[in-house]
Formats: structure tokens, C-alpha cells, sequence
């Protein structure tokens, strides 16, 4: 079942106790969410328990971009049977698909990954489709900028074309690629929001002697310091001599300016370059995890 205003407060005990934080608190931010709008309690899946008092179990419906969502890791009390879970993950895929989402999908890190929470995964529809590493690094830690042969631009002086174009051809040949059949959607989803109303340095352009080679999504939230890079990449031809490590130290640059504190960042386990450059910037891996897509059509 969906929540509803009547177990928040039950809702607000089970997660406060998962991470240690006093449950007025979390009710207390869930009720400004609520308020802003950020919050629709017909997204959050709970399991209740025999009394129909306590909340046993939780998963979210988080919305980014304008068609892609993904679910948060299962939680609960117990550790999860496959009923339950299924249940849940099932009922969040039905409301994905009423609100014409296109791309569902879930992480579990490899910790709280157990043989009934996979089963809940297949029965619910969902296919296991890469694994992921996680790094999160304080920007003070990571090193400065140096020296680039880039120009850089922003969005704003290149125009969405390029930036698409580039999206296009540097998602050849990566487990990490963007999906830009559906245009400009694509630029929304990697932003998980607006660009129009975005510090233009968020989407940048590198020129190598005035030819586009490079492309980077910079995301920060000033609020709480969190930033992440969405997407970076080297156009193929250009690709192993050193340029995505100077467009990565832009990328980082750029965080910092943005506000950021704290960078988060990810990639498939198969993403042999990626993995490198990460490695020899000093990100410090976080967590592993496998990622779920709900299949279409299914169950
Ligand atoms: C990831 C990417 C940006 C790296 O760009 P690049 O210009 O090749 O990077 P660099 O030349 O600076 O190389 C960085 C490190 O990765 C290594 N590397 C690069 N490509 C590699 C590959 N295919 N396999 C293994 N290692 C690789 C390099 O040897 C270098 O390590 P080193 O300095 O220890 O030798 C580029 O491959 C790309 O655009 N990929 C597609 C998009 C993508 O996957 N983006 C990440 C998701 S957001």
C-alpha cells in the first residue's frame, strides 16, 4: 500500500531507527517536502505490521528528469522477505508506469543484497542489468585544475545541439552511454532538472583548436555541499591521451565554484577507463552495488 497521512508518524519511527535520527525530525522534513511539493506520500510504499499500527517495510519512487525514476533500497525492520518485497517493488512499478515512467531502476548495495530480495527483484519483473562502484570524496582532497589543453564553454554559448551531439557520440562504446533518442529529455534527465534556470556551468563544452571534443554535466547543491559530475566524455577519436583526465579536473573545478563540498560519483564495474580515472584522482570508493531495470512490459 501506499502511505498515507495516518502512519507518517509510524512511517517517520521506522526510518528515524534506521538512520539513528530522532523520528521529529524526519517527520519534521518530510512535512516541508510535503509542503514544497517534493514529496507525494502516494510514492512511498510501505508493508504494515499485524496490528496495521508499526511500518515494517519501506521503498520510495524517487522522479528524476522528466521519464526516468528509480526506486530507494528496500528497508524494513526484519530482513525482508521475498513476499514483501516483491509486493512492494511491484506496487511502485504500477504507479511508475500511471505516471508515464520510462526508465525504472534500482541500486542494492552488495551488503543488503540477500537470495529473497533478488527473488522479489525477478518476481516484481526486474532484471539485474550492471554492477556499480560508488566513490565519495571531499573536493578539498581532490587536485586542482593544472593545466588543460580545453577551451571550455557553457551550454548557453554552444547551444543544446553540440552538447547532444556529443552526448551521442561520447556514450559510443560505454556500459555509462545516455539514451538520446528523446532529445533535449536527455539533457533534463542528466540534470534532474531545468538547465534555463541552472548556473550555465553546469553543462560545458571542451574545444580542443575550436573542435568540440569533450562534454561534462556538473551538479552541485550548495544547501548540503553535495555535487556529482552526471556525465562526462571524450569523443572516441580523441580518446586515451589524457584529455578525460584534464576534463575530469574541470569537472571538479567546476563543482567547487558550484558550491559543492562532498563529490559523489559512480560507474559500471565494466567501465574499465572510468574506473582508472577515478582511481588515479584519489576518489575513494564507497560502495558496490548491483542496478535493477524494471523490464517494460513485465510483470
Ligand atoms: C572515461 C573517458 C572519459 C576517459 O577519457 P580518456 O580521454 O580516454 O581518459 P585519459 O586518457 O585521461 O585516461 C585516464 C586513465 O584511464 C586509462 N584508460 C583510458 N581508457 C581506458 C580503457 N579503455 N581501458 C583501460 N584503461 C583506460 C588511461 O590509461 C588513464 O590511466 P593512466 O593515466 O594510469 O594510464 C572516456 O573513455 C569516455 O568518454 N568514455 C565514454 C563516456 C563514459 O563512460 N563516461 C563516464 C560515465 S559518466
Amino acid at each position: 500500500m501506499h502511505l498515507d497521512s495516518s502512519h507518517l508518524v509510524a512511517y517517520a519511527e521506522l526510518v528515524a531507527s534506521l538512520q539513528d535520527e530522532k523520528p521529529s525530525a524526519v517527520l519534521e522534513r518530510m512535512q516541508s517536502q510535503i509542503e514544497a511539493g517534493d514529496l507525494d506520500l502516494k510514492d512511498v510504499f510501505v508493508a504494515l505490521d499485524r496490528t496495521g499500527v508499526e511500518v515494517t517495510d519501506i521503498v520510495r519512487l524517487v522522479r528524476i528528469g522528466k521519464d526516468e525514476a528509480f526506486l530507494t533500497q528496500w528497508r524494513g525492520r526484519g530482513s525482508g522477505t521475498r513476499h514483501t518485497i516483491a509486493a512492494l517493488l511491484t506496487e511502485a512499478r504500477a504507479r511508475a508506469d500511471e505516471l508515464g515512467i520510462r526508465d525504472l531502476s534500482t541500486r542494492v548495495y552488495d551488503d543488503r543484497m540477500t537470495d529473497a530480495y533478488r527473488s522479489a527483484l525477478l518476481d516484481a519483473g526486474f532484471t539485474s542489468t550492471n554492477r556499480r562502484v560508488e566513490y565519495r570524496t571531499p573536493l578539498s582532497q581532490m587536485p586542482p585544475e593544472g593545466e588543460s589543453r580545453f577551451v571550455w564553454k557553457t551550454m548557453t554559448e554552444t547551444g543544446e545541439d553540440l552538447v547532444l551531439d556529443l552526448l551521442r557520440e561520447a556514450s559510443i562504446g560505454t556500459p555509462d552511454g545516455v539514451d538520446t533518442s528523446v532529445g533535449s529529455t536527455a539533457i533534463a534527465n542528466l540534470l534532474d532538472g531545468d538547465y534555463a534556470s541552472m548556473d550555465p556551468r553546469t553543462v560545458q563544452v571542451g574545444f580542443l583548436d575550436g573542435t568540440a571534443a569533450a562534454v561534462l554535466f556538473c551538479v552541485a547543491t550548495p544547501e548540503d555541499g553535495w555535487s556529482t559530475i552526471t556525465f562526462m566524455g571524450i569523443v572516441p577519436s580523441q580518446r586515451r591521451a589524457g584529455l578525460g583526465t584534464q576534463a575530469h579536473l574541470h569537472g571538479i573545478a567546476t563543482l567547487r565554484e558550484l558550491g559543492g563540498v562532498t563529490y559523489h560519483d559512480g560507474t559500471g564495474e565494466s567501465n574499465e577507463a572510468m574506473l582508472r580515472l577515478f582511481a588515479k584522482q584519489g576518489c575513494v570508493e564507497s560502495n558496490r552495488m548491483e542496478e535493477w531495470h524494471a523490464i517494460p512490459g513485465r510483470p
